[in-house]
């Protein structure tokens, strides 16, 4: 009997969205009576969600996929299935058909919902199925998640971007922004903490313009009025906020909020002004650096994150040194830092100028040497503090380290009970790194 039962692996690059995809996509197969495994010589079905945002993304899925081969050789009932970001660009689905031809199914991001009619059809045709929407129509509720962790979960607020930051790929492979009905979301929260769960994170590409598609224009500032009311619901994260769009009404309902966590990632990309005009961003450094100062003055524990990209074209080394003074005055918790990466058919691709990977590598190192110590410093203020930490997991080299984060997002470590996992504790930190922190615990809310 047990042989009946069918396998399926699904491998993840990406965002979060991506991850959430996949998580649909497993609740999807499950409810079609798959079951999950890691092991992909066991898989009768084997899904690649891809990510376009950097080159190294899309080489990775490459290389892997020619791994597959011999596994399909091996076993030729073997499903092989690639959605995400990349197929959403026609040249490469022009590639992975010419190059994979073992590829079973090829969708986008736009119809994952269809994944039963596609291995449906697949099972009617020795042919490979390519159904990829341009952009999605209607929001598709209800789509069934197997989610990760039951203590926490993703929850999509908005899908899409409409920004067109000059270097980069999301807006065309995520379609326009589109945010979900803000009844829907409550509800499936609601759901969530009905079955235990203690900390959304809300997910959009830029949450701070939630609502602009909607008829009721609930603002984000709204929606987490709305969320912070949830019993059960013990912390809200959100992510990304574009800089352009974050209202004082958002920085009271964060400050006001007491679910939402003190933690905002605000991705600045660049510090001069005149790269931030070419990348259309639409903001200047002094916008971006008063807006923290408001932030900090209402949120004074706030922790700030962000996004950083080195060698936009036609960076000069003066342009370079803004960023850095920009890291210097908000001084970041932590950052995302990226070497600018050609995607075509964006308008960064043509632009002249483009910088020599030397370069990048090197404004790169600088920026990590001064990023790095502010991080370190940051931490050591939490020295000797209690921290209050939803605890997620045991540590990845010992079982009995529990890790947990903050509300202010730091990774924390400490010693306990398997059974603390999915609670929350209080920590007294009694060590600081660059990267986390270690405690013991104190308390049990
Ligand atoms: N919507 C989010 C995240 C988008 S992708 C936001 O606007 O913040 C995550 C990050 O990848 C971006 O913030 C940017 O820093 C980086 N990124 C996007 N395109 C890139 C490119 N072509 N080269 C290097 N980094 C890029
Ligand atoms: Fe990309 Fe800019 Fe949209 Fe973020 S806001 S997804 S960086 S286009
Ligand atoms: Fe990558 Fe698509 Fe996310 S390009 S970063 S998986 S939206």
């Amino acid at each position: 009997m047990i042989d009946c039962i069918k396998k399926y692996s699904i491998v993840t690059w990406g965002c979060q969205m991506n991850e959430h995809d996949s998580e649909k996509m497993s609740g999807i197969l499950e409810s079609l009576g798959y079951e999950s495994t890691n092991i992909k010589e066991e898989a009768d079905l084997i899904i690649f969600n891809t990510c376009l945002v950097r080159e190294n993304a899309e080489l990775k899925v490459y290389g892997n996929l020619g791994e597959l081969k011999a596994l399909k050789r091996d076993k030729p009932d073997l499903i092989i299935g690639i959605c995400g970001c990349m197929m959403q660009k026609e040249e490469i689905r022009d590639f992975i058909k010419d190059k994979y031809r073992f590829v079973d199914i090829i969708f986008g991001t736009h119809n994952i919902h269809k994944l039963p009619e596609l291995l449906a059809n697949h099972n009617l045709t020795t042919r490979m199925i390519i159904d990829v929407w341009e952009d999605g129509g209607n929001i598709i509720e209800g789509i069934p998640a197997k989610r990760k962790y039951d203590y926490k979960a993703f929850v999509n607020i908005m899908y899409g971007c409409n920004n067109f930051c000059s270097y980069c790929i999301v807006p065309y492979t995520r379609g326009r922004e589109k945010s979900r009905e803000a009844n829907d979301i409550v509800k499936e929260i609601k759901m969530l903490a009905n079955e235990g769960c203690k900390e959304v994170t809300l997910l959009g590409q830029n949450v701070n313009s939630y609502g602009k598609s909607l008829e009721s224009k609930t603002t984000f500032a709204e929606l987490l009025y709305l969320i912070n009311d949830i019993e059960g619901i013990e912390r809200i994260r959100f992510m990304t906020s574009h800089p352009k769009d974050l209202s004082d009404e958002l920085i009271y309902a964060i400050r006001d909020c007491d679910k939402v966590c003190e933690h905002i990632h605000l991705p600045f990309q660049a510090g001069s002004d005149r790269i931030l005009k070419l990348m259309n961003r639409k903001y200047t450094k002094s916008q971006y650096l008063n807006l923290i100062e408001k932030i900090k003055s209402e949120i004074p524990d706030i922790s700030l994150t962000t996004d950083i990209i080195v060698g936009f074209p036609g960076e000069t080394e003066e342009d370079f040194l803004e960023t850095i003074d920009v890291v210097k005055k908000v001084k970041f918790d932590s950052a995302f830092t990226f070497l600018y990466s050609i995607r075509e058919g964006t308008p960064a691709a043509n632009m002249d100028n483009q910088i020599s990977d030397e370069i990048k590598h090197e404004r790169l190192k600088k920026l990590l040497e001064v990023l790095n110590p502010i991080s370190n410093e940051n931490n050591l203020k939490l020295l000797d503090t209690v921290q209050e930490v939803l605890v997620e997991d045991t540590s990845k080299t010992d079982d009995t380290v529990l890790s947990g984060r903050t509300r202010t997002n730091k990774l924390v470590h400490f010693k306990g009970e398997k059974s603390l996992i999915g609670k929350i504790v209080n920590v007294h930190i009694v060590n600081t790194k660059t990267w986390t922190l270690e405690g013991n615990v104190i308390s049990k809310k």
